[in-house]
């Protein structure tokens, strides 16, 4: 049997050991951040449909989860507010409100737990009636109007504790204001991670229901959020924010996007995250309920995926439960 000239890739994989020897990536908690949805109240949760096993929590609970968080090896949570509805306006004024829902969540985890990252999520949607990331007018996305306020909820959530800026929006331009008001007001230190190449997608249905947008959208997010078809143009937004001083950019959605991951990878010099998104949770959640997969074999894989792909590392829904298991 010679036709395989001794070339043998198997004999690598035999045993665990070996394994584990030639292994290229690791998944460690260090490579997970939570996302966290915060609603209003004392001790309540609820439950959101879509996304079987996350549940809204009021600040307190989120308090607690950022505890387990810090104790399971969690450097950070990003954490997204449902806002009251009679609090959403057009005008999105509720989004640099000091004494917001995202702002009391935020003060309130960096007194009781200083030690675990705060990524403060940036756009409107959360905050006005019509469930866009910016202001409306004559069915317009505005951008530097939208722009403005944004810096002025950069800067409310900054001072409620926030350190990382996480500009979701999709605006042009968002990060060089934010980087410059925070700058000018003594946050030199605050990071700004930016959704850099964030795609208008079908897989953020859960999410909408989550934080309470879905309902209101009306139409879609094709005019900032990039076109599926697209990658030249990814790096071009990835390399736009890193100029405007980015210290870190996102990929969005997760799996769907693993191509953008590596290939801004081996563009740029700059640690890079990925999302796996809500509707990610759900196909993995919905399909394991089915019977069709191994539930927890199908998480790792995808998070793994990502570490392969080169990302520093994932937003995911999954974070506390696997980062338990990989410490335990
Ligand atoms: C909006 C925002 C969205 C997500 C994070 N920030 C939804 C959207 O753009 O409509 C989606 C996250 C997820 O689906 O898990 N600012």
């Amino acid at each position: 049997m010679d036709f395989l000239g001794g070339r043998r890739l198997r004999r690598s994989r035999r045993t665990a050991w070996s394994r584990a020897m030639v292994r290229e990536s690791l998944l460690t908690p260090s490579d997970l951040i939570w996302p966290l949805f915060v609603i209003d109240g004392h001790n309540e949760k609820t439950q959101i449909r879509t996304m079987p096993g996350v549940e809204r929590l009021s600040v307190d609970l989120c308090v607690e989860a950022a505890k387990a968080a810090r104790d399971a090896g969690i450097p950070a949570l990003a954490l997204f507010p449902n806002t009251p509805d009679h609090l959403r306006s057009t005008n999105g004024a509720e989004a640099y409100n000091p004494d917001n829902l995202m702002c009391r969540a935020l003060s309130a985890i960096k007194s009781a737990v200083p030690g675990i990252g705060l990524i403060a999520d940036v756009a409107l949607d959360e905050y006005s009636s019509d469930g866009q990331d910016g202001l409306v007018r004559n069915g317009e996305i505005l951008n530097d109007e939208t722009v403005a306020v944004m810096i002025r909820s950069a800067l409310v959530q900054s001072k409620a504790g926030a350190d990382i800026i996480a500009p979701s929006d999709m605006m042009d331009g968002r990060v060089a204001a934010i980087r410059d008001a925070l700058d000018g007001e003594g946050f030199e230190q605050t990071q700004i991670m930016a959704y850099a190449a964030k795609y208008a997608s079908f897989y953020y249905g859960p999410f909408r229901e989550a934080v309470g947008t879905g309902s209101r959208l009306v139409g879609d997010k094709r005019t900032y959020q990039m076109d599926y078809a697209n990658s030249d143009e990814a790096m071009r937004e990835i390399e736009q924010d890193i100029a405007e001083g980015a210290d870190s950019v996102m990929v969005k959605p997760g799996l769907p996007y693993l191509d953008i991951v590596r290939r801004a990878k081996d563009s740029f010099n700059i640690p890079i995250y990925a999302y796996q998104v809500s509707g990610e949770y759900a196909m993995i959640e919905m399909a394991a309920a089915a019977g069709a997969i191994d539930r927890y074999g199908a998480i790792l894989e995808s998070l793994w995926a990502f570490k392969r792909a080169g990302a520093s590392g994932v937003l995911t829904y999954y974070a506390l439960e696997v980062a338990r298991k990989l410490g335990a």
